[in-house]
């Protein structure tokens, strides 16, 4: 059985019902925050496939542990919304798989951060290793700025304790986010802005944008390194070529479609009916 879990009824979740309506196909479609583990998952078992769409990345990665120990197959799996939840551990891999990515670094005290950002060089920005939708992101152009952010910081509790720390880079008022399914491109399109964070819940505007052979490769490359179904990555353009920002493992695909007119709640439930097929008894030989 397919099933969609849910915690807020948004353009995407309504996108992934109507498909599957359209398709025919039953679908389990729940608000998980009406449900309790296990008494209201009587009707999950090995064999399911789960599209798990919570807001929270800590309800979803909650969810998708529960239901891999029944046996669902995930989308996405909980290993990969950990990587992508953490914006250090994604940089570390794609450094490790030499995916080319703005110069970063990690501290974590007063001292150590303060000289992180000066090894990178003004302007530097810092983010919270888990976070969306450009939330607390600041750009740091000296160093008593730096100061005064390292130490607002450090009053923020646990969470803000480690400080990630990126080179500032000049993107040219846009940058690219591509929507992908099962390794593929679906989408992709520039966010372009007159603020330097261009996400579209910040108000950028969405345009589509022409793939080339290199963004494709490096698409390709990057949307492995952290596994997974149902993707989104940010890319900006250097005069070097194109690098990595970040990967999202949750991805919200409105201003991709309104940008593309591309029904990607359709080719995902498209994508999870073929994993589902795939995974009842006689389906699919290869996955067996
Ligand atoms: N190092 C950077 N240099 C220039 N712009 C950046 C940098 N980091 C983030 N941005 C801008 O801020 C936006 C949000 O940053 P991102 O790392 O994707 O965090 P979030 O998870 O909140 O989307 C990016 O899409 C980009 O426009
Ligand atoms: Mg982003």
């Amino acid at each position: 059985m397919l099933h969609i879990f849910y915690s807020r009824l948004r353009m995407e979740e309504k996108a992934l019902y109507k498909a599957a309506a359209a398709r025919g196909t039953e679908v389990d479609f729940r608000d998980a925050g009406d449900l309790v583990w296990p008494d209201d998952f009587e009707n999950v078992g090995p064999g399911d496939v789960a599209l798990c769409r919570c807001v929270s990345q800590t309800q979803n990665i909650a969810l998708t542990q529960l239901l891999e120990g029944r046996g669902v197959r995930t989308i996405n799996p909980p290993e990969t919304m950990l990587l992508c939840g953490d914006k250090i551990a994604t940089a570390a891999l794609l450094d490790r798989e030499k995916i080319p990515q703005p110069a970063w670094r990690v501290a974590s005290s007063f001292d150590a951060a303060v000289k992180a950002a000066e090894s990178l060089g003004y302007p530097v920005v810092f983010k919270p290793a888990a976070g969306s939708w450009g939330r607390l992101l600041a750009k740091v152009s000296d160093r008593e700025a730096c100061e005064a952010i390292v130490e607002h910081k450090q009053h923020m509790g646990p969470a803000h304790s480690v400080f990630y720390i990126q080179k500032y880079v000049e993107k040219g008022g846009f940058d690219l986010r591509a929507v992908m399914i099962g390794g593929r491109t679906a989408t992709l399109m520039k966010r372009a802005s007159s603020h330097w964070i261009t996400n579209t819940a910040r108000g950028a505007t969405p345009e589509p944008f022409p793939m080339d052979a290199e963004l494709e490769a490096l698409l390709n490359r990057t949307a492995k390194v952290v596994g997974g179904d149902f993707l989104a990555i940010d890319v900006f353009g250097t005069p070097e070529g194109w690098i990595v920002n970040e990967i999202n493992g949750q991805p919200e695909f409105h201003g991709s479609v309104a940008a593309t007119g591309v029904d990607v709640g359709g080719l995902m439930i498209d994508y999870a009916l073929d994993s589902l097929k795939s995974r009842s008894p006689g389906g699919g030989a290869s996955h067996v």
